[in-house]
């Protein structure tokens, strides 16, 4: 079997990495890609036509337009789990569903509407008969990250507070204050079986019930979003409070799904179909575009320049707008957890790096803090900016210097300040550049822009995976840590410390002796 390395392609552009003093002039064609409101400028990348060329001749021996169609067409693309991947379906028209989920989808969405709307006009109650006025979302990694990234970008009118950790700190901090006759919990698990999130859901009852004494509060005030329904109505919610999750959609591409009841909630039906139609917009450029034309083939094929040849190990997404704050953390879940793998499709150990680490930050804030490493540091790396021409407020001034220490940044990164144009005497004064990066322009921050946001990531992340060759949608890596966790956890109590290692097992006695 053989791997990327053995194209022809790839020999060529290790040979193209290896020449010096490649710069973005040197390219003839347009360095932008657009396509409704979003645009994608890679100006700033160390690319020319010969690079770009070669890049796409990989993506043809890659077979990436026929990975895209059983993508789109709902094949098994998930082969360790034996799923097809179909985010896309969720968000697509009724018609254009693949024939086998497109009822199921549509079913479903309908009760997710329904509750939303009964919870937004007050139709739907607590136990007491008060309106709900928050909503505590208990959801963790996928079950969380989209919702969160949405409505933190978007706004509405619910209030709503999202919890994923174990620590009791943030549960306790989560719930202070609230009103119990007027909190409204919805616990977000494919499989019911998270240890956060049932840690949580178990807190969130107790913190209800001892409130209210009202054993059948639980019925009222909880909405189950699962795969796992028997599980949720042990727990103590009615099947009619249950939404579903299904199998063939993973977890850190479920916004589109129930998972998202949080965006319904607080931005109502015709918010949540604004981002799915926006998403959907994605999904048609992606499917119908060559790869040239494609920007989530074209960001993904940049990204494996840098990062494959170009020796980033690290990419940065600099998010230039308090609304998108999320928007980091989402992406790091939805690379590292879809393309943080080793082995290949065909068993065989990758003979190259596969995702890099994705990190970031957001506006100015990186700039006080760890752009000096990314301006004089010794590492290498490549970048997104995101930033959003319509502000949404009129603070005008405000938002031109939020602009434009977006774009200085990326022409510092680029161009430096080399060791000549600085004055001999002052060596500490050299910057120097020749970092890539890419320019995402929103023209504003609306529902139907995110939705591309965000498909353009998830569609990147699927080239990179068949270039690749690995498989984005399982991740096995985590299973490990958490059966490592259950057995530290008993060490922790009256268990033995036989079953973990010796470190292990001398941290748990110097926490245990600490703890009285
Ligand atoms: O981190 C592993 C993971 O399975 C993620 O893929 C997923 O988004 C998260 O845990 C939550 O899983 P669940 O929705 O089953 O609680």
């Amino acid at each position: 079997m053989t791997g990327p390395e053995d194209l022809a392609s790839w020999r060529a552009l290790t040979a193209l990495s290896a020449q010096e003093g490649r710069v973005p002039k040197a390219c003839s064609g347009p360095m932008r890609l657009g396509t409704g409101g979003l645009l994608m400028d890679f100006s700033r990348q160390r690319v020319d036509d010969e690079v770009i060329d070669t890049l796409l001749t990989l993506a043809d021996e890659s077979g990436l337009q026929s990975a895209i169609e059983d993508l789109f067409e709902g094949r098994i693309v998930n082969a360790s789990e034996g799923r097809p991947a179909l985010h896309a379906a969720i968000r697509a028209p009724r018609d254009e569903r693949p024939a086998a989920v497109a009822e199921v989808i549509e079913a479903e969405q309908e009760r997710m509407f329904d509750l939303a709307r009964r919870v937004r006009d007050g139709r739907l109650r607590g136990a007491t008969g008060k309106p709900f006025s928050t909503v505590v979302h208990i959801g963790i990694g996928g079950s969380r990250l989209g919702p969160e990234l949405a409505v933190r970008a978007l706004g509405g009118e619910l209030e709503i507070r999202f919890l994923s950790n174990v620590d009791g700190t943030a549960a306790i901090r989560t719930f202070m204050h609230l009103d119990p006759n007027e909190t409204l919990v919805v616990v977000a698990s494919k499989s019911f079986e998270t240890l956060e999130t049932m840690s949580n859901a178990r807190y969130a009852r107790s913190w209800l019930l001892e409130r209210t004494g009202d054993a059948d509060a639980v019925g009222q005030h909880f909405i189950a979003v699962t795969a796992n329904t028997d599980a949720a109505r042990r727990f103590g919610i009615p099947e009619y409070h249950c939404l579903a999750m299904w199998d063939w959609v993973g977890g850190r591409y479920s916004l589109w799904s129930a998972v998202g009841l949080p965006i319904a909630l607080a931005l109502g039906e015709a918010g949540f179909r604004e981002l799915a139609d926006g998403a959907h917009h994605m999904d048609r450029h992606f499917r119908t575009s060559p790869p040239a034309e494609s920007l989530p083939a074209m960001l993904a094929l940049l990204g494996i320049w840098n990062s494959n040849f170009l020796g980033a190990s690290t990419h940065a997404v600099l998010a230039y707008d308090r609304r998108l704050s999320v928007l980091p953390q989402f992406l790091q879940q939805l690379e590292m957890e879809s393309n943080g793998k080793s082995v290949r499709n065909d068993g065989q150990r990758s003979g190259v790096s596969t995702a890099p680490v994705i990190w970031g930050g957001e506006e100015t804030d990186g700039q006080h803090a760890f752009h000096q490493l990314l301006h004089q540091g010794t590492r290498t790396f490549s970048s997104d900016f995101i930033a959003v021409v319509d502000p949404g407020h009129d603070l005008a001034d405000q938002h031109r210097w939020l602009i434009a220490n977006c774009l200085g940044q990326g022409q510092a990164m680029l161009a430096g300040a080399p060791l000549e144009d600085v004055s001999s005497d002052a060596p500490h004064r050299a910057v120097t550049g020749n970092h890539p990066s890419t320019t995402i322009l929103l023209d504003r921050l609306d529902g139907r822009n995110l939705g591309m946001l965000l498909a353009l990531y998830e569609h990147k992340v699927f080239c990179q995976s068949v270039i690749w060759r690995i498989n984005p949608f399982d991740q096995w890596g985590v299973e490990l840590g958490k059966r490592l966790a259950d057995r530290v956890y008993d060490a922790l109590g009256t268990g033995s410390a036989d079953t973990v290692d010796a470190s292990t097992a001398s941290l748990v006695r110097a926490f245990k002796s600490r703890s009285g």
